[in-house]
C-alpha cells in the first residue's frame, strides 16, 4: 500500500516570552524531530502524556500552524511550505476533530482571570485572597503557578480541560471543602 502521509524530522517550537511585551525567555519544543508514515486506509493512533505535542503535531500537519522544520508529504506533495491558497484542495481531504470545547474559555482572558472571575461572581474571594485561591486551584488541577498569566491558546487540550476544571471547582466553592 502507498503512503498517504509521510512526515520527516517535523519540528514545532514556540518562543516563550516574559509578559506581553517581554523578550523571549525560552522555547517550548512541542514537536521536536518526529518521523512517521500512514498508509491509505490505515488507522493510526498517536499516544503520549498530556502536553507531549500530539495536538501540535496534528495542527502542523494540517498546516493550521507553520512547521519550524521538516517535511510533510501528503499524497506525494510536500505541503510543509505550500502557500495558503494551494492548501485549499488538500484541506478538503484532511479534517480535524477538535478535542476540547475551546469556545468555553475566553481567548482574551488570562487563566488567572478565567478562574478568578468565578470567585468574584460567586463572592467566594476577592483581592489578594482571590489570587491565592486561584493559585491553589491551579495547583489542585496540576497546572504550574505561571499559568496564571497565560492565555488558553498557550495550553495543550488536556491542560485546557484542567483550566475548566479549576474554574468549575472555584465556581462551586468545592475547593474549600475538599482541598484547603
Ligand atoms: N501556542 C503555544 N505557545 C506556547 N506553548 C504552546 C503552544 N501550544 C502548545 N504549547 C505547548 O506545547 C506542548 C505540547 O502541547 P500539545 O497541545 O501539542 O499537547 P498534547 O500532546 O496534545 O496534550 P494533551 O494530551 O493534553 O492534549 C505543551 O507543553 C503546551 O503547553
Ligand atoms: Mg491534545
Amino acid at each position: 500500500m502507498t503512503d498517504l502521509l509521510t512526515i520527516k524530522n517535523l519540528k514545532k517550537h514556540f518562543p516563550v516570552s516574559a509578559g506581553i511585551f517581554g523578550k523571549q525567555k525560552g522555547t517550548v519544543y512541542a514537536v521536536d524531530g518526529v518521523d512517521l508514515s500512514i498508509k491509505k486506509g490505515e488507522t493510526f493512533g498517536l499516544v503520549g502524556e498530556s502536553g507531549c505535542g500530539k495536538s501540535t503535531l496534528a495542527r502542523v500537519v494540517m498546516r493550521l500552524a507553520p512547521p519550524t522544520a521538516g517535511s510533510i508529504m501528503f499524497e506525494d506533495v510536500d505541503i510543509s511550505a505550500l502557500p495558503q491558497r494551494d492548501l485549499r484542495n488538500i484541506r478538503k481531504k484532511m479534517q480535524m476533530i477538535f478535542q476540547d470545547p475551546y469556545a468555553s474559555l475566553n481567548p482574551r482572558m488570562t487563566v488567572g482571570d478565567i478562574v478568578g472571575e468565578a470567585l468574584t461572581i460567586h463572592k467566594i474571594a476577592n483581592g489578594s485572597k482571590k489570587s491565592e485561591t486561584v493559585l491553589k486551584l491551579l495547583d489542585v488541577v496540576g497546572l504550574s503557578k505561571d499559568s496564571i498569566n497565560r492565555y488558553p491558546h498557550e495550553f495543550s487540550g488536556g491542560q485546557r480541560q484542567r483550566i475548566g476544571i479549576a474554574r468549575a471547582l472555584g465556581r462551586r466553592n468545592l475547593i474549600s471543602h475538599t482541598f484547603l
